[in-house]
This record gives C-alpha cells, sequence and structure tokens, in this order.
C-alpha cells in the first residue's frame, strides 16, 4: 500500500522511526514532512496528509505529534478522512475493522517507539469489517456532504 507519513517537530523523531519500519513491511511510504526538528504547526502537515488520502494519492496515512491531538482534530477536518488517535494496539486494530479509519494518529510523547511499532502493526495488519459499520461510515460521510457540516 502507499501510506503517507507526517510529523510536527514534536513526532520527527518517531516518524523516522516508523518511516524504515512501514517500508520494511513492504509499503511504499511518502514522507510529507516535517524534515527536521524545527518547530513547525501541525495543522499544515495533518491538512496536507488528510487531503492526499482523502484524494487518492495515498491509501492510509500516518501522523506523528506531541499527543497525536492536534494532528487527529486537523486531518478529521477533511472531507473523507477517517483519523484515529491511538495509544494501545487493540484499538488500532479495531479502529480498521470497526472505523476503517483511513489515518492513524500518535502522541509521541505520550507512547514509546516499541508501542508505537505494535499500534501501526495492528493498524496495517487489520481489515475492514464492512456490513453494519459500513452503514454507520455512512451516516458520518452523508453528513459530511450537507450544509450543516461547511
Ligand atoms: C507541539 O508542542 C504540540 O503542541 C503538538 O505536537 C501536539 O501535541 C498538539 O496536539
Amino acid at each position: 500500500m502507499r501510506i503517507a507519513l507526517g510529523a510536527d517537530h514534536a513526532g520527527y523523531e518517531l516518524k523516522r522511526l516508523l518511516r524504515g519500519f512501514i517500508a520494511d513491511m513492504g509499503h511504499e511510504v511518502t514522507d510529507m514532512g516535517c524534515y527536521d526538528a524545527q518547530r513547525v504547526d501541525y495543522p499544515d502537515i495533518g491538512i496536507a496528509l488528510g487531503s492526499a488520502v482523502a484524494n487518492g494519492e495515498c491509501d492510509l496515512g500516518v501522523l506523528v505529534c506531541g499527543t497525536g491531538i492536534g494532528m487527529s482534530i486537523a486531518a478529521n477536518k477533511v472531507r473523507g478522512v477517517r483519523c484515529a488517535l491511538c495509544g494501545d494496539a487493540v484499538s488500532a486494530r479495531f479502529a480498521r475493522e470497526h472505523n476503517d479509519a483511513n489515518i492513524l494518529a500518535l502522541g509521541a510523547r505520550i507512547i514509546g517507539d516499541e508501542t508505537a511499532k505494535a499500534i501501526v502493526a495492528a493498524w496495517l495488519g487489520a481489515e475492514f469489517g464492512g456490513g453494519r459499520h459500513a452503514h454507520r461510515l455512512d451516516i458520518i460521510a452523508q453528513y459530511e456532504n450537507t450544509e450543516a457540516a461547511k
């Protein structure tokens, strides 16, 4: 799969580690920055990566910031994005199976490297279950296309 990776300065080091980890799993990785530890604004990265996933340039995305909260808020403003902030592998698996999360957000100041790798592996290894879960996502997608959501 084509996986987009993005981080702010707080997530920069973890992103570097995950870039190799995800590539070693056989995926094509697109690194959307940041490219050094200089301070940046997480919404710029989160919205750009969210757009790349929503428009089909990439299949899935992983965003990293200090807590993962800002990145998840920013990415979820992009229509079609279902970004899940996960701090454990079980939630990550369900995020894919039940919520078809197309972006995973991680908090580099909250979780360690090994936990981050376990979360990413669980998320990439899971599949969307469809059925009743798809119906619920349709409700969200329908709302996204209403005037009220603009
Ligand atoms: C940056 O200091 C920090 O606010 C950011 O990485 C993230 O945690 C925001 O949610």
